[in-house]
């Protein structure tokens, strides 16, 4: 059936497959990955049905969205994908933290929120992601970054202008900060994987 009636954002219709194909080598085989930030909900859409057995589970901190993720969800009609839920990174307590998921959340993804949020939202994924995941859970952040501070493009140093002149709190984060901050939550950055259009992919996993 056709999804041309469902809302759609152009950067995740280009970037859903190559994320994919990085999922699906990184991704622990079974269990639940929570999708923090889901949007419109069709990356849940298109993930859930490549990744089963995995159960997808879709967050948003806009409820707004929660909707529109309900629509991919009917139209994609899959058991593994799970009925979206309201998450603000910034909480102190997350909701799937008091709610018992059918399978354990073995890993975390999170597409394109950190550098159009403040810097606090980034450290309350990293705390949540500390807190939800057991050891050897996956932790996987996409996105634009800069290393040792500088941008990797021109593109990406006018694109981080146009974000501080939105909103000064928000801006192309620096990989090294996260580490640090990931660390101190015991996740440890593994991999560091370019993407198309300078964008990379960072994947951390829980210690213990
Ligand atoms: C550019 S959109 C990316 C959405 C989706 N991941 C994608 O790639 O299409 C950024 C998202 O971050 C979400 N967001 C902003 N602040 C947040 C917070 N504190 N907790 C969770 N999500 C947040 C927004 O609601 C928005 O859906």
């Amino acid at each position: 059936m056709t999804s041309d009636y469902l809302p759609k954002r152009p950067a995740a219709e280009r970037n859903s497959g190559v994320i994919l194909n990085l999922l699906k080598d990184i991704l622990p085989p079974t269990g639940t990955v929570l999708e923090i930030s889901s949007g419109t909900g069709q990356h849940a859409a298109y993930f859930s049905s490549a990744l089963a057995p995995r159960f997808w589970q879709p967050s948003e901190f806009d409820p707004a969205l929660i909707n529109t993720i309900d629509m991919w969800r009917n139209h994609s009609n899959s058991d593994f994908f799970l009925s979206p839920i309201i998450l603000d990174v910034c909480r102190k307590v997350w909701p799937i933290e008091k709610i018992k998921p059918n399978a354990p959340i073995t890993s975390i993804v999170n597409i394109n929120m950190i550098h159009i949020a403040p810097w606090e939202a980034c450290l309350g994924l990293l705390a949540g992601a500390g807190r939800v995941l057991k050891k050897d859970g996956i932790l996987y952040i996409y996105g634009p970054f800069k290393r040792g501070h500088k941008h990797n493009s021109l593109g990406n140093k006018k694109f981080d202008l146009s974000l501080k002149e939105k909103n000064p709190s928000w801006g192309i984060r620096n990989i090294e900060d996260i580490e640090k901050a990931a660390m101190n939550n015991n996740l440890l950055l593994e991999k560091i994987e370019e993407m198309p259009v300078n964008n990379k992919s960072l994947v951390f996993r829980k210690l213990r």
